[in-house]
């Protein structure tokens, strides 16, 4: 296999046979459990998924919805498809091909859940997309986030007898799966932490760290999830204020 110039061939012809076989794709499907964790009950209307590849996340949703629309910056039949198949006349599941950073075709205040799995380190403005991401989002809405830790000791490691092993075996060479890492996971966790801390200032941010919960160390841990509830009112607003 050679390494396709742009990724969008990567992720539809490669990314579930490299990520989800195995190990690796057992550990790769408890990081959606570990997301869902707390909402396996419950409703929330209306659904945003960011960066949904090719619907490997949908399955794991377990909470009950009006509307769920999956975004890709690059289109996937496999996420029609699925798309598709979980969709019921009163309950419908879209696929939309757009870029998450700016949601240009999604209205402010709108979303009660915005999912974002494994998507952060791959956009060149994780700030802005962040800023973006709680504007759409309703107040007293949710975004549960999904953070490898990458380049953590513990994640390097894992990737090397998961992900890196996958990719041989499929022909690629060890510079071309650097150069891919590379051009896909171009943000360190811990930028990103930090600007989802600085972003949520005044919302309500939980955060778990998987295995090291009480230690908030990105090399100890594979991965950190957010799960964040918007705050009602903005700063220096009453609720009176928020309700004109
Ligand atoms: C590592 S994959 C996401 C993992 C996938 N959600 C899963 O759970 O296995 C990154 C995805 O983000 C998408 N992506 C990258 N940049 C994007 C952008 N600016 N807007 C929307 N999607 C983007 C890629 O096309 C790819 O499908």
């Amino acid at each position: 296999m050679s390494l396709p110039s742009d990724l969008s061939a990567y992720y539809a012809d490669h990314y579930d046979e490299v990520v989800y076989q195995g190990a690796g794709g057992a550990m790769q499907r408890q990081f959606h459990r570990s997301l869902e964790r707390p909402w396996t009950t419950g409703y929330f209307a209306n659904v945003l998924e960011l960066g949904a590849t090719n619907a490997e996340h949908l399955k794991h949703v377990r909470h009950n919805f009006k509307r769920y629309v999956m975004l890709d910056i690059n289109d996937s039949q496999s996420a029609r498809d699925a798309a598709g198949q979980a969709s019921r006349p009163d309950r419908p599941v879209e696929f939309l091909v757009s870029d998450a950073q700016f949601l240009t075709n999604v209205a402010d205040s709108s979303v009660d859940r915005l999912i974002s799995m494994c998507l952060l380190h791959h956009l060149p403005g994780p700030d802005q997309a962040l800023d973006r991401w709680r504007a759409v989002v309703k107040p007293g809405g949710v975004l549960s986030i999904f953070l490898p830790c990458d380049p953590g000791v513990l994640w390097r490691a894992g990737r090397l007898v998961t992900t890196f092993r996958a990719a041989k075996r499929l022909g690629m060479s060890k510079t071309d799966i650097r150069y891919l890492n590379a051009r896909d996971h171009r943000n360190h966790v811990a930028s990103i932490a930090a600007m989802i801390n600085a972003v949520f200032r005044h919302d309500s941010v939980r955060v778990h760290r998987f295995p090291a919960q009480p230690l908030p160390s990105w090399n100890f841990n594979l991965y950190y999830t957010f799960q964040i509830t918007k705050s009602v009112t903005e700063p220096g607003e009453t609720v009176a204020d928020s309700e004109r």
